[in-house]
């Protein structure tokens, strides 16, 4: 089939840029900070983020799980997009990259809003599980621990109310989803994830391409 997706040049990147993404100090200020680390690629892109935001605001998600915060880029515009009495757990095997988060929170206000959690993936979404908050959670950003994405999709359906929203980064894995002779486990995994939401008819599906592509997973 002919691809009927307008490519995606450096200029037109830009044109979008400059028509989707409205001015925030501190948003601004924190992917600006972010992007002295050497992996400043891992935070999500500006247009991104202003998706992200439109989709908290269309489905009023009060309850957030956040897989993978970094430096806190994405759950500082959730939380700012979400209703005042939103929350959002946000969970990264690594302590330090989200202090750089933490300043930027409490300016927003939102600092209370957003409860960090450290450690595996699949050992906070047990822990969230055991404490009770199955069918809790209106919207779940997986953006972590690619080589077990596929395993995830059991645990949000577990951990979503019904009609909830699971949204999944980098699901195009730079392109090396079709190449078939790449070994590598994270590409593997994502694989997985594409290959299984997509059989899972408890899902309403659409796989967006922004930045590394995006699936939107709905839970009937
Ligand atoms: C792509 S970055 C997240 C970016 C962030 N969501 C944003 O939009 O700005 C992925 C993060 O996942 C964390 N991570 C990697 N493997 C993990 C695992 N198994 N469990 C939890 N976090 C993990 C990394 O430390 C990294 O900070």
């Amino acid at each position: 089939m002919r691809n009927p997706t307008t490519p995606v040049t450096d200029a037109l990147y830009e044109y979008i840029l400059a028509h989707t993404v409205r001015e925030d100090h501190l948003l601004d200020a924190l992917l600006r900070e972010t992007r002295n680390l050497p992996n400043a690629h891992w935070a999500a892109t500006p247009e991104q983020v202003a998706f992200l935001t439109m989709l908290v605001r269309l489905t009023q998600a009060r309850r957030i799980l956040e897989i993978g915060t970094f430096t806190g880029y994405a759950p500082l515009a959730m939380a700012l997009a979400q209703p005042d009495d939103g929350t959002i757990v946000t969970c990264d095997i690594a302590a330090g990259w989200s202090e750089m988060g933490l300043h930027y929170w409490r300016d927003a206000k939102v600092e209370r809003q957003i409860e960090r959690r450290i450690g595996r993936s699949h050992d906070i979404v047990r822990q969230l599980l055991a404490e009770g908050h199955m069918g809790t959670f209106d919207l779940i950003y997986l953006d972590a621990d690619k080589a077990e994405y596929g395993n995830f999709i059991a645990a949000a359906e577990a951990l979503l109310v019904p009609g909830g929203l699971l949204v999944a980064d980098d699901v195009f894995w730079n392109g090396r989803v079709v190449d078939d002779g790449d070994p590598d486990p994270k590409t593997a995994g994502v694989r997985e994830f594409n290959a299984r939401i997509f059989e899972d008819l408890r899902f309403d599906l659409a796989m967006v391409p922004i930045a590394n592509g995006m699936t939107l997973a709905r839970k009937k």
